[in-house]
Order: C-alpha cells, then structure tokens, then sequence
C-alpha cells in the first residue's frame, strides 16, 4: 500500500499539529487543517505565514517555497473526509476516541487515521473503532519541521501495510521513521521521564534553579536543558504525559508526576506558548523567585 493523500486533514492545530501542516504542505500536500477552538486553525495559519516569511528573509527558504507551502494549508471550520488523517489534539484518551468516532462517520474505510499521541496506548485508541487496523502512531517530535525523528507506533491491531505506510510517507518528507510497539511512552518519551523528573525533583528540593540546571546540561552536552525543554514542549502537554505513562505502568513510582510542575499547570504557566513557565516569553527571563 502506497500512501499519497490527495486529501489530508490535520486535526488540531497547537504546536504539532501546525508544525506537521507545515512540514505536509512543504512536501507537496493540501492540507486541511481543523481544530475544535473557533478561529485557533486561522491563527496557527497566521503564526505559520509569519514564521515562513521570516525563513525566508533568512535566506533559509525561498519566498516561492514559503508562499506556495503557505497556499497549500487550509483552515477549515469542520472535520472533513480525508485519506489521510493526522490527529494532533489535548493528549486525552477521551477526546482523542471521541474525535476518532466523529471521524469514522466521515472516512472512507480505507482511510488511515494517525495519532500524534506523546504516550497513550495505541492499542487502546483502536478499540471500539470500526476499523481499527487503520489506526498508527506517527510521533513526530518538537519543533516538527526541525526534528527528524518520527515513531511509526503499532497497536495490537495495527496493519502492517498502515504501518509501512505511514513509514514510507514520513521518509519522503524528510523524517527518519522508527518503529515502536504501543507500550507506555513509546521509546522516546520513556527515556525522557526520568530526565524532566530529576530536574523536577531538584526544584523541589530547592537544589537549583531552573537556569542553574539548564546551563549544566546543556555544558554537559545536551541542545537544551530540561526546564526550558519542558517549557517548550508546554507543561500541560509534558504532565498528561507523565500522568498516562504512570497510570499505565500501574503507578510505578518512577514514573510519578510532580506537584511542581502540577502548580505550573494550575496556574496557566504553560511554557513558551502561554508567554510563561519556568521562564518569561518572549525575553526567556527566569521566573521564579530566587
Ligand atoms: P497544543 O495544546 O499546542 O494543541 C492542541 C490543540 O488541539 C489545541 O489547539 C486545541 O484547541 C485542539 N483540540 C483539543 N481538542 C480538540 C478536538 N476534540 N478536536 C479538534 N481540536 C482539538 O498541544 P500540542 O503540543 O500540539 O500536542 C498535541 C498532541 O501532540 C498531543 O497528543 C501531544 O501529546 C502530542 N505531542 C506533543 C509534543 C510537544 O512537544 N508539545 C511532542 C510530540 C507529540
């Protein structure tokens, strides 16, 4: 099976889902993209135009590049059929099988449906839909257009065709694909936990401050420490995804969220994309009190 999708619908359109837009559009597809926030789907279209512009006064991209990628994204105000659907919603088991639902009502039967998903068990989201051989894991990472990396993530049910699919696609655009089964976190983000927990843990127990421990990794090595990772990834994001990576390792303690990172949610700190988190934004100064 070969996927080329004259029509492909992104849903959601935060962080991933305008980043996987771009980087569909970059290789040549329309792309409708959708997200369930009034106007939030002409807003990452606007985001997306400004960004591209500014590529190209870089000389990073040409402005034909960056006006023809920009023409081919679409915001649309309702889901639509597709061959191919990427989801990038709120990492919500949930919402995500309700919209799967939605979605089966709309698609071809031979449609594929991809889920962004950081964490929650594919096999999982396949159960209860009418075709859940359909549904794959396609994990791209954060910034998309920048990281290649992609987790092609099988489900119990999942198509070996669907599979290589998606794997074939996500290399013509660019990405180095891996495969993964569908356990709790994948590869990446299972790795990743311990690295935001200790920084967490550290904060805690008031060891260090943020900036402190970021400029200690990064001199270690690392392209960006963990407290500013976190705060690009968003808080919200990253805590939904350590809550469902406990939850189904049944509550390992390893794996247990922080209440520091809680209060930043209960406050709207999300990171860089509520203007706050562990730093200030645009100016990435400290936040919290020394
Ligand atoms: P985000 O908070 O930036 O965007 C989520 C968007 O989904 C919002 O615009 C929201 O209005 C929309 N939405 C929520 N429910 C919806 C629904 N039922 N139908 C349509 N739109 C809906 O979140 P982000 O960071 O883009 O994450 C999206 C998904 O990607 C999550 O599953 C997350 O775990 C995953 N992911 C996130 C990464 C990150 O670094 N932030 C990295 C890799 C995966």
């Amino acid at each position: 099976m070969t996927l080329d999708p004259a029509r492909l619908l992104v849903v959601g359109a935060g962080l991933m889902g305008a980043g996987i837009a771009q980087v569909a559009a970059q290789a040549g597809h329309d792309v409708l993209l959708f997200d369930a926030r009034a106007g939030a789907a002409q807003a990452a279209h606007a985001q997306l135009a400004q960004s591209l512009h500014g590529l190209a006064a870089k000389g990073k991209l040409t402005t034909e590049v960056a006006a023809a990628t920009l023409s081919r994204i679409r915001p649309v105000a309702a889901l639509q059929p597709a061959d191919l659907v990427i989801e990038a919603i709120v990492e919500d088991a949930d919402a995500k099988r309700a919209l799967f639902a939605e979605l089966e009502a709309l698609l071809p039967p031979e449609a594929v449906i991809a889920t962004n998903t950081s964490s929650i068990s594919v096999t999982a989201l396949a159960r209860g839909l009418r075709h859940p051989e359909r549904l794959v894991g396609l994990h791209f990472f954060n910034p998309v257009p920048v990281m290649k990396l992609v987790e092609v993530v099988w489900g119990l049910a999942t198509s070996p065709d669907v599979a290589h699919a998606v794997t074939d696609l996500a290399s013509r655009w660019g990405k180095t694909a891996v495969h993964a089964r569908s356990t709790p976190g994948f590869i990446v983000n299972r790795i990743a936990r311990p690295f935001y927990a200790e920084a967490l843990a550290l904060l805690q127990d008031h060891a260090a401050m943020p900036e402190v421990i970021d400029a200690c990794l990064r001199a270690a090595g690392f392209r960006m420490g963990p407290c500013e990772l976190m705060d690009l990834i968003g808080h919200d994001t990253n805590l939904a995804v350590t809550k469902s990576v406990f939850e189904a390792n049944f509550y390992d303690r390893r794996f247990t969220p922080s209440l520091v990172q809680q209060e930043l949610v209960d406050a709207g700190y999300l990171g860089r994309k509520s203007g706050r988190g562990f730093y200030r934004y645009p100016d990435g100064a400290p936040t919290l009190p020394t």
